[in-house]
């Protein structure tokens, strides 16, 4: 309080009513942000720079996944140039912070700091904020945490995504072991939220096996699983009243022969069976009777004699779709402690220091919800060991996806080096054991390895000119071209199938441009570079479907507003 003792009563008072004005429902913490990469990039403009060495080719496959190498603060801010947007999916699973597991201004953050939680929420937010802006509409995010920090980042997401977007949470008993404290209940399982970016976004159903249905499903003469229902409603809307109170047309009589067992709607047989429900009410039929002969004619409907008395039933065709994933997930296979550690040892072939790797199938299942389209990007910022990178391709293998991943770690206890870039390169290569004993076969992609590398700023012309030099990289990711075509002094092409991207640094070179361009067949953009932003389109009027750009305008606009006002 002894910082308002010098005020005067005019300041209070304006103070208060700020005060007043401030919410007073949901997360309040003191938003700290004081972290180095959050100041380093008010100064700095963020470049990425291949490692080309640790680039993997492959033979046959187009596509290329990304793995970023530094604070994933940078990798996000550099992502936000070419993936705008672009992102199906990203799941993380941030440090747990419980203390010692993650560090905040070159510090790990210890147990008893008193802004332990506060310093881990603006660690969160910061990043949150940046990778928001990647996910495409229709995107989802996905993120696990434990009961430490699950109520503050329940809270946080529900902010920052919108409460209207959550999607569900999953309890995941990855440690059924548990974990014991004395006189505390014994934890067992991590929770995962899931939040759309916004209602377009939807989680999607689990294909089921008709013989994992609870109800009895049967197969047809030619295959189809059906499940032999009452023709009788049941359920909610049962008695099938319409709004004005009459009841609805599907309550009329079926006719059965009591010898041949025939079924008909007309008035020809003995038996006669109405739908009415055990107490005696009137309900209806779940089919038309319309429907109905031609349904006997077919095989579909039948009449059985039971202790409630005369029943028909017939071939209910639906339900085997899919179903929305449920919110508990106990199987074995998604354990941490039974899968996690055991599947990244047998891929690495020795035994990894890495303590807290996640299941691949806890990760496959949350990507097989979360991303159902066959192709797509898949997002993990806080990578660790690469488990992500793994469940993709893994997952690509069993439901013929085309998935790519970006996958961001830094280098902390020389993870990359050691668990995530060899974890990635032998799962693509493959001839590890799997736990059985058998040979793995490799999985054909391609991997294009990043370093994150900076330019002090200066607002400057110099700026643009530093800035334009160093962009490759950032460019070729943006268009998906990775395959390098021609290198000239002032311009470059690179391509990827029918799409090509030319980068011109000095306009001197357009003619040169122009008759290369004569040659190409395909899908092209021409990035430009300018000082004034000017895109040059007229120049390139003669030749359709190009589409011109100029840089390094644009990034230098987007770090403006992700970093100037923070
Ligand atoms: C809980 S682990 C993720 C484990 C991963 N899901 C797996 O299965 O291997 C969190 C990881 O985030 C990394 N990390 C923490 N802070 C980071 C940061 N600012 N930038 C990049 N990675 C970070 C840690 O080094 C750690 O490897």
């Amino acid at each position: 309080m002894n910082k308002y003792k010098d005020w005067d009563k005019k300041d209070l008072i304006e103070h208060i009513k700020i005060l007043e004005k401030k919410k007073k429902f949901g997360l309040t913490w003191e938003h700290k942000n004081d972290e180095g990469p959050v100041l380093f990039c008010k100064e700095n403009l963020i470049v990425l720079e291949e490692d080309i060495k640790k680039r993997i080719v492959s033979k046959k496959s187009n596509n290329f996944n990304l793995f970023i190498e530094g604070d994933n603060y940078y990798s996000l801010a550099a992502l936000n140039y070419s993936f705008e947007k672009k992102i199906d999916f990203i799941y993380i699973d941030p440090p747990y912070n419980t203390g010692g597991d993650w560090k905040y201004t070159n510090d790990y953050i210890n147990r008893d700091d008193p802004y332990i939680h506060t310093k881990w929420l603006s660690f969160m937010y910061e990043r949150l904020r940046l990778a928001k802006d990647l996910l495409k509409d229709d995107g989802i995010i996905c993120v696990t945490i434990d009961n430490h920090e699950a109520p503050r980042l329940w809270l946080l997401l529900d902010e920052m995504f919108g409460s209207n977007n959550f999607l569900g949470e999953v309890i995941i008993r990855n440690n059924p072991a548990s974990r014991n404290v004395d006189g505390k209940i014994a934890l067992t399982h991590e929770f995962a939220f899931f939040y759309g970016k916004s209602l377009k976004s939807k989680i999607a159903k689990l294909p089921v096996h008709p013989k994992d249905k609870t109800h009895k499903y049967l197969q047809d003469p030619n295959g189809i699983w059906y499940a032999p229902t009452n023709l009788r409603k049941t359920g909610v809307d049962n008695f099938g009243v319409k709004k004005d109170g009459s009841i609805h047309h599907r309550h009329y009589p079926i006719y059965v022969d009591p010898k041949t067992k025939e079924i008909s709607t007309s008035k020809k047989f003995k038996i006669v069976i109405y739908p009415v429900n055990e107490d005696g009410e009137k309900v209806i039929w779940r089919r038309a009777k319309e429907d109905i002969e031609e349904m006997y004619k077919k095989e579909e409907i039948w009449y059985n004699k039971t202790s409630f008395g005369d029943q028909i039933y017939y071939k209910f065709y639906g339900g085997t779709d899919g179903e929305s994933p449920k919110s508990i997930w106990i199987e074995p296979e998604f354990s941490a402690s039974e899968h996690g550690t055991p599947s990244l040892n047998n891929v690495l072939g020795k035994k990894s220091s890495f303590p807290f790797p996640k299941s691949p199938f806890a990760v496959e299942r949350c990507v097989e919800i979360g991303c159902p389209n066959k192709d797509g990007i898949v997002l993990d910022f806080f990578a660790g060991s690469g488990t992500t990178a793994h469940a993709v391709m893994n997952l690509n293998l069993k439901k013929q996806k085309n998935l790519k991943f970006i996958v961001c770690t830094n280098n902390e206890n020389s993870i990359a080096d050691e668990d995530t870039y060899p974890r990635i390169r032998n799962v693509i290569k493959g001839g590890y054991e799997d736990r059985k004993g058998n040979k793995v076969e490799g999985y054909d992609t391609n991997l294009n390895y990043y370093k994150i590398s900076s330019i002090k700023k200066t607002n400057t012309d110099q700026d643009k000119i530093k800035l334009s030099k160093r962009l490759d990289e950032m460019i070729m990711m943006k268009e998906n071209t990775y395959n390098v075509v021609l290198e000239e002094k002032n311009y470059k092409i690179f391509n990827l199938e029918d799409k090509y991207t030319i980068i011109i640094y000095n306009v001197a070179v357009f003619d040169k441009v122009k008759e290369k361009l004569k040659k190409i067949n395909g899908k092209i953009k021409i990035y430009i570079f300018s000082l004034s932003n000017e895109n040059f389109n007229e120049e390139f009027e003669e030749f359709p479907n190009i589409i011109t750009e100029s840089f390094p305008g644009t990034l230098l606009s987007m770090y403006k507003r992700l970093f100037i006002n923070l």
